[in-house]
């Protein structure tokens, strides 16, 4: 099989995980739909080893449209096809609230992950995640 398409099927194989995990009836402890989520203050001194690469952003956006577009849609909006029965709803990652975040906060909630969303530690390398955030900030405006 070649990676690409393996990856597509990681990508799909984690949200049907997901989906199944968050039955209607589930509770979260301690996350109240609609509280925000916050990345520790911690996370805004981790240095974005990826910052003065102007490149990095493009194999960014390969790796989104192949897991993450899904929920958070193509341009980024947060509204992808899977992500509109889930609550809370995948965010728009082209808000001010998204795009004020430090790179290291962006960073550490695609390491951390929360229900609804998985956590990409695993998922993928430190250097694709940091590729992510340079993507996300592609996507403002
Ligand atoms: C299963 C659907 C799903 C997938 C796939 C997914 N996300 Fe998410 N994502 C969510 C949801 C839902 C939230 C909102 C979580 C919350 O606020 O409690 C979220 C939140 C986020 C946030 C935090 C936004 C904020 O409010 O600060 C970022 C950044 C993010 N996602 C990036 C990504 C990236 C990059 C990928 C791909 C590697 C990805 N997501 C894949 C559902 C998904």
């Amino acid at each position: 099989m070649k990676s690409r398409n393996s990856l597509l099927l990681m990508a799909f194989a984690s949200v049907a995980l997901l989906m199944a995990a968050s039955t209607p009836e589930e509770k979260t402890s301690g996350a109240a739909a609609g509280e925000k989520w916050v990345a520790p203050a911690s996370a805004d001194k981790i240095k974005n080893p990826l910052a003065d690469n102007a490149k990095a952003w493009k194999r960014g956006k390969k790796t989104y449209d192949a897991m993450c577009a899904i929920c958070h849609g193509t341009k980024g909006k947060g509204d992808g096809i899977a992500g509109m029965a889930l609550k809370p709803r995948p965010a728009d990652l082209t808000s001010k609230d998204v795009q004020s975040q430090s790179d290291g906060a962006i960073y550490w909630k695609l390491t951390t992950g929360k229900p609804p969303m998985a956590s990409y530690k695993a998922l993928l390398k430190d250097k694709q995640r940091w590729e992510l955030v340079n993507y996300i900030r592609k996507l403002k405006k």
